[in-house]
Formats: structure tokens, C-alpha cells, sequence
């Protein structure tokens, strides 16, 4: 079954072998990765978005987008064994079903990455803002931080750490793994703290009523919050530093995806049951607030003026709220310190994940050679780091956190369920292949992750589910008049899928 060009499995394998680039990470340092990629800004910022869509009922919205998750990890584990290469769900899709396809992937994992890593910086200024504000009594603002669809001008924090990181990027510094270590014991320990001081004195009344929203309040949240989990891929694209990948790499994913989960249903129990409590924000009219708008904005201000505490959906820095909220103001700096720490390594991961897609794809001639460029003193992709920093620093100035978070969603899942796909047409085309890690129940998962997908990608506002098609056309005009006539697989010339050869 070929549906167009494809890069032969044995051409990129062929390639893979021939680097041999260091395999240093066992299994743990391989989940401390995931897990530095996952936690962030879902957990950190978008509670607050997830009780506004779904009130306590974001428990489930976390099981659900979390199940979905695990089913695309199995997918991803059992190609990311039998391809180890960074280009991730770029190159499996080459390999499977073509170039075509490849490219949509591609081109929709700029939305995950660059506009992903918007909607991280865009959170990041809520703490910023609320840990200035409260360590140092200085009001700042709002017009300055928030996006012009909630009142303001510019969200200015954001710009300022985005292109400070893209600087960074251009001089060479990524995370090492004592680095993402240190931030990751970080992430884990302000987690852990907030669930040991807020769990204990929870009042489950709160949790009443549970769904206020119903079930498509809950799907709405689910596809949401789903950008908490976003992250684990990123495991995937480091197979080939992997020691003992077949074993490693599944390990590593699974491990990271269940850990969070069980994190995020603690947190989320935490603040349902503090007492802000979770139910959403209502009108006037009695008609429940769309988060990032100027109407919910403006509610929340009023609230803010009769002197009572914000409600949650009101926070830009969630956690920190909670705990001061029942009376832990030190804690609760100390988390927002902690968020104010660990959020930009999110940013840099996301933005350095871009750049190593669309140097793939420059390599592979579908994007022009100066992406591929490599800057001559300080050995990095200033080109393509410059293009994401600006395109990230402009999203991250002008849109809220959580319609960021949706746009990049709409990318994700179709990248996951491409891959889901992927690895279930590979178990027909090519069944004799070897696969060190074999999914079990393949047939089960990958169509759950499929439908899963689908199902949260329809939940979706229906402006983020437009983002989709509108960006896939842009993207097929580009393919068409650009890449298919320079494509090296198309032109017969078989070149090294990644940055690292
Ligand atoms: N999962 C990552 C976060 O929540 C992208 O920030």
C-alpha cells in the first residue's frame, strides 16, 4: 500500500546506525526528560481554564486527556523502538505513509512546538507578575501582561523571556540532563507540596456539583488540559541516545505519562476541594464565561473590587493561589517562584524541538537550505532559531495562554493520530519487520488513540478547530509550490534524516 514518496525504513535505519551518537541515557534519565517536557504550564496556569470550562469535573477531563495519552505513548513507543531517530512523528509518517502526509505532520507540529511554546511563555508572566506583586507590593498593570483580547496591549513578560531564550538557544544552550534533572526535582517538589498542604484540609462540599457543565463541558476541558500532557514525544526524539532503546524508550514514555497523571489528579483534587473551590464563573446572565475574554476578565475584576478572594478560574498563577488561599502565603510565593524557575526550560525545550523539526525537514529539501544553516562560531541553526523565536514571541504577545494552548492542541492531536495510524498500517504493510518493542493489544490502542484523538480535537472551541484546515491549506500551498519539486527523496537523492549527522 503506497500512498506517495516514501523514505525507505531501511534508508533512515541505515542512517541511524551509521551516527552513532553517544547512548547515554538509561531509563530514568530518559523519563526525567519526559517529565521535564510534560509538567508545565497544564498544570501550573491551566487549572484555572479547566475549572472555568468543566468545574470539579476536570477530574475526569485529566483521566480522560491522560488515557488518550497513554494510548498514543504506546503507539509512539513500538515505532520510536523500531526507528530511533530524532525526526520523531515527522519521519515515522515519511517512512509509512510519504512525504505528502510527512509534510501535514510536519507542518502541524509547528503549531505543537512554536505555539506551544507561545502558550508556556504567555503563562509564564502570570507568575512572574503575581510573585512581584506579592513578594514586593508593586501593582503592575495589566495592560502591559495581558493579550488585547482580555483588555491589554501586549503581553510584554512573555516577549522579553521568549526572545531572551531564543538568544540563549543561538549561543548554544540547551538543557543538559543535570540541568532538566534539577528543574524537573523542582517541578516534582512544588507539586508534592502543594498536593501534602492542600489535600488534607480539602472540603469535599466543593466537590458539589460535580459537573456543572455536563459532559461536553467536560470533553471541552479534556481537550484543553490536554496540553498538560504534551511532552512525552519528546522521549521519542531521543531514541537514538538511548542505551538499549527497545527497552528504554516504552519504559520511559509510559513511565513519565502515568507519573504525571497521578500528579495532576492530586493537584486537581487539591484545588477543587481548597476553598476557592472550581465551579466555573457565570454572567449577568447566568450563562457560564469563556476563558480568556474580555467578559470573564472584566467579572473578575468586579469580583476582585467587592474585596473577596479571586476565584480560581480568575488566576493567571493557579497553584499559588490555592495555597495562599488557605492561608500558606510563603508556600504559595515559593510556588510561584518555582513556576517563574521552571516554566522558560519548557519554552527552550519547545522551541529547540522546533528547530530540530525544521532542520529535518530542510535536510530533507521541503524547507529552503537556510533552515539547515548552521551558524559558523557558535555551531547552532541561528536561522530557523531566529524564524521560531520571533513567531513564538508574536503569538505569545498577542493571545491569550489558553486559545494558545487550543491552536497548538489542534497540531498535536492530529500529529498523534497520524501516528497512531502509522503504526497500525506498518503491522500490515511490513509484519515481518522486527520490532524490539512489540504494543500489545495494538489493535485496540492505536484505534482508541485515533478516536480519542478525533474526539478532543471536536471538543475543541470551534476557532481552534478551525485552525486546523486553515493551517493544513497554507501548508499543502507551500507543499505544492515549494518542497515537492526540491524533495531529495523525490528526486532520488537519499540524505541523513537529522541535525546530528
Ligand atoms: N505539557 C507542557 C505544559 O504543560 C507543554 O506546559
Amino acid at each position: 500500500m503506497k500512498f506517495d514518496r516514501v523514505k525507505s525504513l531501511d534508508a533512515i535505519l541505515a542512517t541511524a546506525k551509521k551516527k552513532s551518537l553517544n547512548r547515554s541515557l538509561g531509563a530514568f534519565q530518559l523519563t526525567m526528560l519526559g517529565i521535564g517536557g510534560i509538567i508545565g504550564t497544564g498544570i501550573f496556569v491551566l487549572t484555572s481554564e479547566a475549572a472555568q470550562k468543566a468545574g470539579p469535573g476536570m477530574m475526569l477531563s485529566f483521566i480522560l486527556a491522560g488515557f488518550i495519552c497513554m494510548c498514543a505513548a504506546i503507539c509512539y513507543s513500538e515505532l520510536a523502538s523500531m526507528v530511533p531517530t530524532a525526526g520523531s512523528a515527522y519521519t515515522y509518517t515519511y517512512a509509512v505513509m510519504g512525504e505528502r502526509l510527512a509534510w501535514m505532520v510536519g507542518w502541524a507540529l509547528i503549531l505543537e512546538y512554536a505555539i506551544g511554546a507561545s502558550a508556556v511563555a504567555s503563562s509564564w508572566s502570570g507568575y512572574m507578575i503575581g510573585l512581584i506583586e506579592n513578594l514586593f507590593h508593586i501593582e503592575i498593570s495589566p495592560l502591559w501582561v495581558n493579550s488585547p483580547s482580555a483588555g491589554g496591549y501586549i503581553n510584554l513578560p512573555a516577549v522579553v523571556i521568549t526572545l531572551l531564550i531564543t538568544w540563549l538557544l543561538i549561543l548554544g544552550t540547551t538543557e543538559s540532563a543535570r540541568a532538566n534533572a534539577i528543574l524537573v526535582g523542582i517541578k516534582v517538589a512544588a507539586l508534592s507540596l502543594f498536593a501534602i498542604l492542600a489535600i488534607p484540609v480539602m472540603n469535599t462540599s466543593h466537590f458539589e456539583p460535580f459537573m456543572p457543565t455536563g459532559i461536553t463541558g467536560m470533553a471541552g476541558a479534556a481537550a484543553s488540559i490536554f496540553f498538560a500532557y504534551v511532552g512525552f514525544d519528546a522521549v521519542s526524539t531521543a531514541a537514538e541516545e538511548t542505551r538499549n532503546p527497545q527497552r528504554n524508550v516504552p519504559i520511559a514514555l509510559i513511565a513519565s505519562l502515568a507519573f504525571c497523571t497521578i500528579f495532576y489528579l492530586l493537584v486537581s483534587l487539591g484545588a477543587i476541594g481548597s476553598p476557592l473551590g472550581a465551579q466555573p464563573i457565570t454572567g449577568a446572565d447566568g450563562s457560564i464565561l469563556a476563558p480568556g475574554t474580555l467578559a470573564l476578565e472584566q467579572r473578575c475584576r468586579a469580583i476582585a473590587a467587592t474585596g473577596t478572594q479571586d476565584p480560581l478560574p480568575c488566576s493567571h498563577e493557579a497553584l499559588a493561589h490555592v495555597l495562599r488561599s488557605i492561608g500558606w502565603t510563603r508556600i504559595g510565593n515559593l510556588i510561584g517562584l518555582a513556576a517563574t524557575i521552571a516554566l522558560p526550560s519548557v519554552v527552550l525545550m519547545m522551541i529547540f524541538g522546533q528547530t530540530r523539526i525544521f532542520f529535518t525537514m530542510a535536510r530533507d529539501g521541503l524547507l529552503p537550505d537556510s533552515f539547515a544553516r548552521v551558524h559558523p562560531r557558535y555551531r547552532t541553526p541561528h536561522i530557523v532559531t531566529i524564524v521560531t523565536g520571533i513567531g513564538t514571541a508574536l503569538g505569545a504577545a498577542f493571545l491569550p495562554v489558553g486559545t494558545l494552548a487550543d491552536y497548538s492542541n489542534s497540531g498535536t492531536l492530529f500529529a498523534f493520530a497520524m501516528v497512531a495510524v502509522s503504526v497500525l498500517i506498518l503491522r500490515r504493510t511490513d509484519p515481518t519487520r522486527v520490532r524490539p518493542f512489540r504494543a500489545p493489544a495494538i489493535w485496540l490502542f492505536a484505534p482508541l488513540a485515533i478516536i480519542g484523538c478525533i474526539y478532543l480535537y471536536l471538543s475543541l472551541d470551534l476557532i481552534a478547530i478551525l485552525v486546523l484546515p486553515v493551517w493544513g491549506v497554507i501548508g499543502l500551498l507551500i507543499y505544492y509550490g515549494y518542497g515537492r519539486s526540491r524533495s531529495y527523496v523525490g528526486r532520488g537523492i537519499e540524505v541523513s534524516d537529522s541535525m546530528n549527522s
